[in-house]
């Protein structure tokens, strides 16, 4: 399975903050948001990483995370010229996808929970051995600002749609998606929405229509943010700092990740270290390559 994470975007919902900074750079507390959708798609042992980006960021991402080679990664870049919608980027990402699946991350999107990375692997293990679409439901209090799944009453999804301004439940569709190979021909059929977007909620209509589409719900022991607005994004930095304080671990620490994973070795977390010495980030990662044995 290929991991891509969608990095582009106007960011509007967060100007004028986002007029000359693209959004997945700015931070969520202590790291850039980018780093979040990325620990998750490393925490699932994947290795092979595009990122879809704006032409004019795109050298800024480079600069961040080159060819991913320091985390024992590879990352490629793909530009979006223009942010036409989330399912174009399944589009652009063909080549790269090839004949493999996908687990499709939004940069935005911030999780935590127990157990998720067991949830997410049994996602990815069901995509990988019988195909289809596996996403997630989150009990919002404002679906309409989000893509809709509404069940019947054994469970069964009946419909998905796009904000919809009379929402059928109060669960959205979260950020995190896992695709057969299908998804791309499916993308590249997808017409623009009124707001003028290729919806990936009519990628993920499309499997639904097809009986190819498992939700599972993310139950309360869940926190998940799109942190995409003023407000979410506080409660993003907000939620984090407070988790990290509380037990003295990090959330989307990537360079942890990588070297817990077996990618890089103790010299190899001390050199990312050793730039970030002086925050309590920098400190956490020597730490670690200090004590384990
Ligand atoms: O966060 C979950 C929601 O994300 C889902 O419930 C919705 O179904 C889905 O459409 C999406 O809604 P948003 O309106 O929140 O998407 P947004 O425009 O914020 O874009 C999500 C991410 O994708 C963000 O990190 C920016 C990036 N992006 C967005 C567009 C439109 C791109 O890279 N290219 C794009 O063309």
């Amino acid at each position: 399975m290929k991991g891509v994470v969608l990095a582009g975007g106007t960011g509007t919902r967060l100007y004028p903050v986002t007029l000359i900074v693209n959004k997945h750079f700015l931070p969520i507390y202590n790291k850039p948001m980018i780093y979040y959708p990325l620990s998750l798609i490393m925490l699932l042992k994947l290795r092979d990483v595009l990122l879809i980006v704006n032409p004019d960021d795109k050298k800024d991402f480079e600069r961040l995370f080159g060819d991913g080679t320091k985390l024992g990664i590879s990352i490629k870049y793909q530009i979006q010229e223009k942010p036409n919608g989330l399912a174009e980027g399944l589009v652009l990402a063909e080549e790269f996808i090839g004949d493999d699946n996908v687990c499709y991350m939004l940069g935005d999107n911030v999780f935590f929970g127990h157990n998720l990375v067991k949830i997410l692997e049994e996602a990815k293990k069901d995509v990988e051995e019988n195909g289809g679409a596996y996403v997630f439901g989150y009990s919002v209090k404002e679906p309409e600002r989000f893509g809709v799944v509404e069940f019947d009453e054994s469970g069964n999804v009946i419909s998905i749609e796009e904000k919809p301004k009379n929402p059928k439940s109060n669960y959205a569709v979260v950020g995190m998606y896992f695709y057969d190979n299908e998804a791309v021909e499916i993308a590249k059929r997808v017409e623009p929405s009124d707001r003028g977007e290729l919806e990936i909620t009519s990628v993920n209509e499309e499997y639904l229509r097809r009986g190819r589409l498992k939700v599972k719900l993310l139950g309360r022991g869940f926190a998940w943010f799109d942190a995409g607005t003023h407000e979410s994004f506080l409660e993003a930095g907000e939620f984090v700092a407070t988790i990290e304080k509380k037990t003295g671990l990090m959330i989307g620490c990537i360079e942890e990740i990588a070297y817990r994973n077996g990618w890089i070795d103790r010299e190899q977390l001390l050199e990312l270290a050793k730039p970030l010495a002086k925050t309590d980030y920098g400190k956490y990662l020597i730490e670690l390559a200090e004590g384990e044995d």
